[in-house]
C-alpha cells in the first residue's frame, strides 16, 4: 500500500512496473540492503566478491541457466543480450561482419536506449531520437510463419517478450512460441526472451516462457530482481553463448556490484521462500475470474498470466486512462497502456481483501464512468 501526503492510502496494482513484487520495502531486502551497505558497496568488476558468485549462482540454478552477467537496468541487460548475439554470430555461426540482423516484435518494449527505441513500433518511443543502429527487422508478436520467412542466413537472433508487457499484455497463441523456439534451433538463431517484467513469477511461473514449455539461449531479468529497492539486472544465457564474451569485451561500472548483487540474491531467495511464484500462479486465475464478474459493456477482453493481468476497454464507451484516473479517486493505483489497457501487476504479496478491493472499485467506476 502507498499512503499521499493527506494520510490517504492507496493499494498499488501497479508495483511499479512490476519491480516492486515483493512489496514495498520488504523487511528482510531492507535489512541486506543495510547491512551490505555498511560492509562493502561497490568494487571494481575486476574483482572476486562473494555476494556476486552467489547471485549469480542463485540466478543460474532457479531458471536452468549455466552463465550470468550483472548489469543495472532492464534496457542494459537487452542491450547486452543483443551485442552478445552479435558476436556470437560473427564468431560461433560465421555471420560476415557487420551484417548480423536481429529480428524483434511488433509491439515490442525493452526499454529507452538509442539500440532499442530503434526497435520499437511505437511513434512516441523512437520518433525524433533517430539515426538508429542498422539491423533489425520486426515481425508480427506471436507469428511464427513470419518468423520463419524473416530468418536470414544473417540472422543472430530472434528478440521476445513471452508476454508483452508494455505493449497491453498480450499472450502470444498457444503454441507460437515453441514453433518459434524450433525455428530458432532449425535456422541456427538465439531465441532471446526478455522476461525484464514476465520473470521472476509475475506471470505464475520463475519464467514465463517455462509456460510455453521452451529454454531460450539467452534471458534477460531486471525489475523484481532489485526487490524494488535498487536497479539490478542479469543477462542469463548457455555457457557455448555467453563464452564468446571474453575479459574486457563488456562492462559496467556498477553491474554486479556487492550491494546489488546481495540484494539481488535476497530477492531470488525471498520469492522462493515466500513462494511468491506460486502465489501468482494461484492470486491470478482467482483475481481473472472476479474482474470477469463485473458486468460493465466497456469491458473488451481481460487477459493475462499470473498476477500479470490487462483488462482491455472498448475505446467508443471509454478511455483507459480515464478508468485509471477514476480507479485512483478510489484508492486504486494502476496505469494504463497501449491497446486502451489497464494493467493490474500488483505485488505478489497481495492479499485475497486488497484484489477485492481493486475489483469492487474497478466496478464502481465503471459504473460511474459509463452507466
Ligand atoms: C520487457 C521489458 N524489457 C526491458 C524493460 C526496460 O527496463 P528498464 O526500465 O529497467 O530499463 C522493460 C521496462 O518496462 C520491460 O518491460
Amino acid at each position: 500500500m502507498l499512503w499521499d501526503e493527506d494520510g490517504r492510502r492507496y493499494i498499488d496494482m501497479m508495483g511499479a512496473y512490476s519491480a516492486v513484487s515483493h512489496g514495498h520495502c520488504h523487511p528482510r531486502l531492507v535489512s541486506v540492503l543495510q547491512q551490505q551497505a555498511a560492509k562493502l558497496a561497490v568494487v571494481s568488476r575486476a574483482f572476486y566478491t562473494q555476494p556476486l558468485g552467489r547471485f549469480a549462482q542463485l540466478a543460474c540454478h532457479l531458471t536452468g541457466m549455466e552463465r550470468a552477467l550483472p548489469m543495472n537496468t532492464g534496457a542494459e541487460a537487452v542491450e547486452t543480450a543483443l551485442k552478445l548475439a552479435r558476436k556470437w554470430a560473427y564468431t560461433v555461426k560465421g555471420v560476415k561482419s557487420e551484417r548480423a540482423r536481429i529480428i524483434a516484435c511488433q509491439g515490442n518494449f525493452h526499454g529507452r536506449t538509442i539500440a532499442i527505441v530503434g526497435m520499437s513500433t511505437v511513434p512516441q518511443y523512437r520518433d525524433a531520437f533517430g539515426p538508429y543502429p542498422p539491423g533489425t527487422d520486426i515481425v508480427p508478436f506471436g507469428d511464427a510463419k513470419a518468423l520463419e520467412e524473416a530468418i536470414t542466413p544473417d540472422t543472430a537472433a530472434f528478440l521476445v517478450e513471452p508476454i508483452q508487457g508494455e505493449g497491453g499484455i498480450i499472450i502470444p497463441p498457444p503454441g507460437a512460441l515453441a514453433e518459434c523456439r524450433r525455428l530458432c534451433d532449425r535456422h541456427k538463431v538465439l531465441m532471446i526472451c526478455d522476461e525484464v517484467q514476465s520473470g521472476l513469477g509475475r506471470a505464475g511461473a520463475m519464467l514465463a516462457s517455462e509456460h510455453e514449455g521452451i529454454r531460450p539461449d539467452i534471458v534477460t531479468l531486471g525489475k523484481a530482481l532489485g526487490g524494488g529497492l535498487l536497479p539490478v539486472s542479469l543477462v542469463l544465457a548457455k555457457a557455448e553463448v555467453m563464452d564468446v564474451f571474453k575479459p574486457g569485451d563488456h562492462g559496467s561500472t556498477y553491474g554486479g556490484n556487492p550491494l546489488a548483487a546481495a540484494v539481488g540474491h535476497e530477492a531470488l531467495t525471498v520469492l522462493v521462500e515466500e513462494g511468491l511464484v506460486q502465489r501468482a500462479a494461484e492470486l491470478g486465475p482467482w483475481l481473472m475470474e472476479h474482474l470477469g464478474t463485473i458486468p460493465s459493456p466497456a469491458i473488451k477482453e481481460i487477459r493475462g498470466r499470473g498476477l500479470f493481468i490487462g483488462v482491455e476497454f472498448h475505446p467508443e464507451i471509454v478511455s483507459a486512462t480515464a478508468v485509471c484516473q477514476a480507479l485512483a479517486e478510489r484508492g486504486i493505483l494502476t496505469k494504463d497502456t497501449h491497446r486502451n489497457t489497464i494493467r493490474f501487476s500488483p505485488p505478489l504479496v497481495i492479499s485475497h481483501a486488497l484484489l477485492n478491493e481493486a475489483v469492487d472499485a474497478l466496478e464502481q467506476s465503471l459504473k460511474a464512468l459509463c452507466g
